[in-house]
């Protein structure tokens, strides 16, 4: 199938849970979205992006790893808590901040190989409960 432009477009349909949908609405409309499409087509390509840009890191980084988490998720404190001991190499300080009623934010700060790194990003990023993890780094080898 091709669209208005003659791009070649495939239509596909997808279950989400309502509220994460309405938050995306709720996103879309505050930025002046009036096409859906338009919306997801986006989102798709920041996380395409996001995605590019941690593997195209390399050699020694230091940097944080910032992840919102729902702590009343079962099982998500203990996850966490036994990624980062199997990590504690590359991780030399966690701050913790209890931000609302349920959600959490641990800032991790790493430093290290960039594939332990994202390894380790990768893994937090795959918990359920977790709702956000951003990745920040710079080099941080010898220079
Ligand atoms: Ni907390």
């Amino acid at each position: 199938m091709n669209n208005k432009r003659g791009r070649s477009v495939m239509r596909i349909s997808m279950s989400l849970p309502k509220k994460l949908l309405n938050e995306f609405d709720e996103v879309l409309k505050d930025r002046g979205y009036n096409s859906r499409s338009k919306g997801i087509r986006d989102a798709l390509k920041d996380y395409i992006v996001r995605y590019q840009w941690m593997k195209d890191i390399e050699g020694d980084r230091i940097g944080i790893v910032a992840v919102i988490y729902n702590h009343q998720y079962t099982g998500v404190l203990e996850d966490l808590t036994d990624i980062q001991h199997e990590f504690r190499d590359y991780i030399n300080a966690t701050m913790h901040i209890h931000m609302t009623g349920k959600n959490c934010l641990e800032v991790i700060v790493v430093k290290g190989e960039a594939q332990e790194i994202r390894n380790l990003t990768e893994k937090i990023m795959r918990l359920k409960g977790v709702e956000h993890v951003k990745l920040t780094t710079a080099a941080g080898g010898e220079q």
